[in-house]
């Protein structure tokens, strides 16, 4: 069966699901999305992703025309009409059809698109052996401009260091911010550990606030590992005993060379293996 798509409250088959070429979701990436997880027919970390989609429409001034428990609701019902057990979806608030001007006051009603569709996951050699990341010279949103912390359509700077660390060999980039600090990868947060202690930068480093990040930092302190938010420079990074990437797609991936340096053992480090382990735990205790 075709995906079925939800619409602005009706659901199209894949094929027939279409937005119009006047909104400006698509003229100016002027809108919102969430990237959610589906584990055992269950929405993961629902209410997280809800509110930060709500918190960064209102940082860009867009009124979403459903309510919170709609958008629940709508949720539900996307992975109910497409039977979904294990999955991901997309969730998309654009600011809707409008001239061609900027203007958003030109546009009357945003549109909420839903799409719950299958995840191209990983390899698990690749979760064995960890990742190689560059730090690129693309450097993370100015959060005085856009603010990274609003999960815009508009990822443009994101595919720019993707770009470049793919020029380089590599799948993931590690942005700094204007001030030269450690910000995060172009989908997923980054973390460390040096002497014992988890290490992630701030949300002012100029970061998306990951449900994952917020997650692992949560389980490794009940976990009784000592976790900080704390800015860091490449320096950080190239001494860490331990490092990983989190996010929704990725979950926990490690990261075992960058810029070409060996990170700790060169091998996925023992705390990191521990959280990968409470996090797969959380999220059956969450979802079943
Ligand atoms: C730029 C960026 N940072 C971090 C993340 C990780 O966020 P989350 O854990 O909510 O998926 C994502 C993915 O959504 C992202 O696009």
């Amino acid at each position: 069966m075709e995906e079925q798509v939800y619409v602005d409250g009706t659901f199209y088959p894949r094929s027939e699901a279409k937005v119009s070429v006047f909104d400006h979701g698509l003229l100016y990436g002027d809108g919102i999305f969430e990237g959610i997880r589906v584990y055992y027919g269950k929405v993961f970390l629902e209410k997280e992703h809800i509110d930060r989609l709500y918190d960064g429409a209102k940082a860009i001034h867009l009124q979403i025309p459903i309510t919170k428990e709609e958008m629940a609701a709508a949720l539900k019902k996307t992975i109910e009409v497409n039977k979904t057990t294990d999955g991901y979806i997309r969730l998309l608030v654009t600011r809707g059809v409008g001239n061609l001007g900027l203007n958003p006051y030109q546009c009357p009603k945003a549109s909420v698109i839903i799409i719950c569709s299958t995840i191209k996951l990983y390899s698990p050699e690749l979760y064995e052996k960890g990742m190689f990341i560059v730090s690129v010279c693309t450097p993370a949103c100015n959060p005085e401009s856009k603010n990274p912390r609003i999960k815009s359509l508009n990822y443009l700077t994101n595919i720019m260091a993707k770009i470049e660390a793919h020029n380089a060999g590599c799948e993931e980039a590690v942005m700094l911010n204007t001030n030269g600090f450690v910000a995060e990868c172009t989908g997923d947060n980054i973390f460390i550990i040096k002497n014992g202690m988890l290490k992630t930068p701030p949300s002012t480093a100029g970061i998306l606030e990951g449900c994952t990040r917020n997650l692992v930092m949560k389980l490794a302190k009940e976990d009784g590992i000592t976790v900080e938010e704390a800015n860091m420079h490449r320096y950080d990074l190239y001494t860490a005993d331990e490092c990983f990437l989190t996010g929704t797609a990725a979950e926990i991936m490690p990261v075992t060379q960058i810029d070409a340096r060996v990170i700790g053992t060169g091998a996925q480090g023992n705390l990191t293996i521990r959280l990968r382990e409470l996090f797969r735990s959380f999220i059956k205790k969450y979802s079943t």
